[in-house]
């Protein structure tokens, strides 16, 4: 039986641990898109406290993509070597470390770019309107995802994780209610997937083959006009077909109002998706108590645990975690003797 402090390998990736940072944007980053002395702080700290993988924050694939100035970019040779110093001295503390490929679509803010989208529908009335892309500019920005998983692997990371999800563009394009498109890119079910197996077949040309695909959906909609996550469930089998080990199950962020949140409240998405098509799963979404986080990975409801915002509040999470559920996990130099 798995358990949250058992290792887990998948292809060539090996996590001490079922313990994942979840990606979250520090809006912290050079206005060049960059990695400043923060992302060294914030995530090294994490590495030290025990975290098996971490996920860097959504990075845009295009200056435009980023969801703010401050996001970290991936869209230029120039954010490779800040990147690769990040990912080794993470390394020296034992964790492995990814980073997700962000396109913001609709929902981008930053200033001097315009904002694009399946169809010209803002995300809400705060929000600017998107211009409409066409296919040409679709097939660049599918490129741009490319051209990111390579610099990604230039920067060592041991995964790239697609994000799919929160209502950025891959979500806008699966999405009928954001995505009111008439050619092969929208309609159908099928065709809403087109831009999304797109990039997954683009990025998966980049990477290693025996480093795992990540991809991040959102998984319910919490909006009728939406899909529902049967039919996500149903998608996901598609991107597990064109290249995706392993699903980051979340959900909403396409419609301004967002759900109730409680204790797991995305944990049925991602046992659904598990089991639906059959690839193991990271489940996320206030997993914060130990107790909850070992229940998921033991009742093999999902195979990683994602943590975000418990993870802000305490960089040794994972210590903590193994404290209270009585495991060892190793702390690096001196820092043993605060336990
Ligand atoms: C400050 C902040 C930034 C976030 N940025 C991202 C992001 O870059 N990419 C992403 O997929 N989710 C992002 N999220 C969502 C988290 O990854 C996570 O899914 C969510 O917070 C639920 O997990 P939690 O209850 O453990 O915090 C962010 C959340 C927070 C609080």
């Amino acid at each position: 039986m798995p358990s949250l402090f058992e290792s887990f390998t998948i292809k060539g990736l090996q996590v001490k641990n079922r313990i994942v940072m979840s990606p979250m944007c520090q809006y912290l980053a050079n206005g060049d898109g960059t990695i400043t002395d923060w992302h060294f702080v914030h995530y090294g700290a994490r590495a030290a406290g025990g975290v098996g993988l971490i996920i860097v924050e959504a990075s845009g694939v295009e200056n435009r993509g980023r969801i703010t100035d401050r996001d970290i970019g991936l869209y230029s040779d120039e954010h490779i070597p800040g990147l690769q110093r990040l990912v080794d001295y993470c390394h020296t503390f034992g964790s492995k470390v990814g980073i997700q490929l962000a396109h913001a679509g609709r929902k981008s803010e930053v200033v001097e770019e315009a904002n694009v989208a399946p169809s010209a529908i803002p995300f809400s009335e705060k929000y600017r309107t998107p211009h409409e892309l066409t296919t040409d500019e679709i097939q660049k920005i599918v490129e741009a995802f490319g051209q990111a998983a390579r610099r990604a692997v230039a920067a060592g990371f041991d995964t790239v994780e697609i994000h799919g999800a929160h209502g950025y563009l891959i979500h806008e394009f699966l999405s009928p209610y954001s995505n009111r498109r008439t050619d092969e890119y929208g309609g159908s079910q099928a065709n809403r997937m087109r831009f999304a197996m797109d990039v997954i077949r683009r990025v998966k040309r980049e990477i290693p083959e025996d480093m795992p695909l990540l991809m991040r959906v959102s998984a319910s909609e919490y909006e009728a006009a939406g899909y529902t996550p049967d039919e996500m469930a149903e998608m996901v089998k598609q991107f597990k077909e064109a290249g995706v080990d392993m699903m980051d199950v979340s959900s909403g962020g396409n419609y301004p109002i967002p759900p109730t949140h409680y204790p797991g409240y995305q944990v049925k998405f991602a046992d659904q998706v598990r089991r639906a098509a059959e690839l193991p799963v990271i489940a996320v979404g206030r997993l914060d108590s130990p107790q909850l986080a070992e229940e998921v990975v033991r009742n093999q409801r999902a195979d990683l645990v994602a943590v975000g915002r418990g993870l802000l509040r305490d960089p040794h999470w994972a210590k903590s975690a193994a404290v209270a559920l009585g495991n060892d996990l190793e702390m690096p130099g001196v820092y043993k003797m605060g336990y």
